[in-house]
């Protein structure tokens, strides 16, 4: 049995303060009966709890986007560091959200957050080769011996080899670069055995999904459609 309230919070409806509203308007049914006593003890194995008629079922699955600024570290906790789950609105804070993959604390862009489990390994697993696309402004300028070793796939400094990737000049100092595994540091890596020092970075897609106009800073849920693009990779 648990508090009416704190399931609704963990179902990700809202949170405490908004729950407590939602319950007072009776948008919420426990057995079909209107219920606002936030206080009311519930088994959600056994009773139907709906809010605007519609069965809520514990935690939701839940894909979020973050246009993650510099700065942050992709971690659920550090002692130095703030991390990039304080970017997270307060409504998310009890979905057991986990980033998919990670950002070194000074990239910028896209990173997804999952309460699902499968699809997080799935979408970090280096067999599905999920391209990834980042911006970079680096030292040098890319050039046609450059694209050639990236689509061959580089030997590291470090003797690592990487898949074959996609280098994309876009100016003197600027580049696209596309990547299907995620090693640590792996484009400052890569860019560097080229002799092309990456001064910013900024990750732009994830398979299919784009930061579109999302503010930096800013998160955003996945649309139903969105998420069953990701669970056809
Ligand atoms: N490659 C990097 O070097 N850093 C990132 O944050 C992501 C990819």
């Amino acid at each position: 049995m648990e508090r009416l309230d704190k399931f609704l919070c963990d179902s990700g409806v809202g949170t405490r303060s908004q729950v407590k509203v939602i319950l007072k308007s009776g948008r919420v049914t426990v057995d079909g009966k209107p219920e606002k006593d936030s206080a009311r003890k519930i088994d959600p194995n056994v009773q139907v709890i709906c809010l605007d008629g519609e069965p809520l079922g514990g935690k939701r699955r839940v894909v979020l986007m973050l246009n993650k600024p510099e700065g942050f570290v992709t971690a659920t906790e550090d002692k130095n560091d703030r991390t990039v789950m304080e970017l997270l609105p307060p409504e998310y804070k009890h979905l057991d959200l986990k980033p998919v993959g990670r950002l070194d604390k000074a990239t910028e862009g896209l990173l997804l957050f999952t309460n699902d489990g499968d699809l997080l390994h799935r979408l970090i697993s280096p067999k599905k080769e999920v391209p990834k696309v980042y911006y970079a402004r680096h030292e040098g300028t890319a050039g046609e011996a450059d694209i050639a070793a990236f689509a061959a796939g580089l030997t590291l400094r470090d003797g690592l080899n990487c898949l074959s990737a996609k280098l994309e000049p876009l100016g003197p100092g600027e580049s696209l670069i596309t990547v299907c595994e995620g090693k640590y540091h792996q484009v400052r890596r890569m860019m560097a055995s080229r002799n092309m020092t990456v001064l910013y970075l900024e990750r732009r897609q994830e398979g299919g999904l784009t930061l579109g106009d999302l503010p930096r800073g800013a998160v955003r849920e996945l649309s139903k459609e969105e998420i069953s693009s990701l669970d056809k990779m």
